[in-house]
């Protein structure tokens, strides 16, 4: 197993790239088939989703797809704080659109509410959630997920846009700690 050192912590490899590609791919061909003609707009949820939104935008043929990014931050160290800080805001007109937010993880659920009621607040039509990851079991609340890639178990995890404390980002697979 291709383990590797971040700060102090150890993690290994779990998603290999190949395999989160599949799932993109898997969630494309979805919303390209519900997403046909309906101008959707894309928000990427900065930091943690960047390379999932480049990878999904790539998998869509929809050609009245937009997309923008809303950037917001909760967590500290390997734990959520459960408060949303807005660090850059949406400017785009949203009203009577169909959203659909990209998020990188869904994990307690808070992050994922606070886009949806942003949102929902400045009148989209209808607003979906694209999640590549999931913690069921970390979950707080109810949230309704339309698209999820993989579901994982509640472990702490690195890479493909995901970071402990900003490092990680950039690997192409993703890590988890190793206790
Ligand atoms: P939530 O608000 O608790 O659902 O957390 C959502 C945000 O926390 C995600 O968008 C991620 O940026 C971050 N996050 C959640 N779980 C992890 C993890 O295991 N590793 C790194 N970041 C995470
Ligand atoms: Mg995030």
């Amino acid at each position: 197993m291709k383990r590797i050192k971040l700060w102090d912590k150890e993690f290994e490899i779990s998603l290999p790239f190949e395999e989160i590609q599949k799932a993109i791919k898997k969630m494309a061909v979805q919303m390209n088939y519900d997403l046909q003609g309906k101008s959707a707009l894309f928000v990427c949820i900065l930091n943690g989703s960047f390379m999932f939104a480049a990878d999904l935008m790539k998998e869509l043929e929809l050609n009245d797809a937009e997309i923008s990014f809303l950037k917001l931050a909760s967590y500290a160290g390997t734990s959520s704080t459960g408060e949303i800080r807005e660090l850059i805001g949406l400017n785009e007109e949203i009203k009577d659109r169909t959203v659909v937010i990209l998020e990188d993880i869904v994990d307690s659920g808070h992050t994922i509410a606070d886009v949806i009621s942003q949102v929902s607040k400045k009148g989209a039509r209808e607003v979906k959630i694209a999640t590549l990851l999931f913690k069921p079991d970390a979950l707080k609340m109810k949230v309704d997920l339309d698209y999820v890639g993989i579901v994982i178990p509640n472990d702490f995890i690195v890479g493909y846009g995901l970071d402990y404390d900003r490092r990680g980002r950039n690997l192409k697979d993703i890590y988890t700690l190793v206790k």
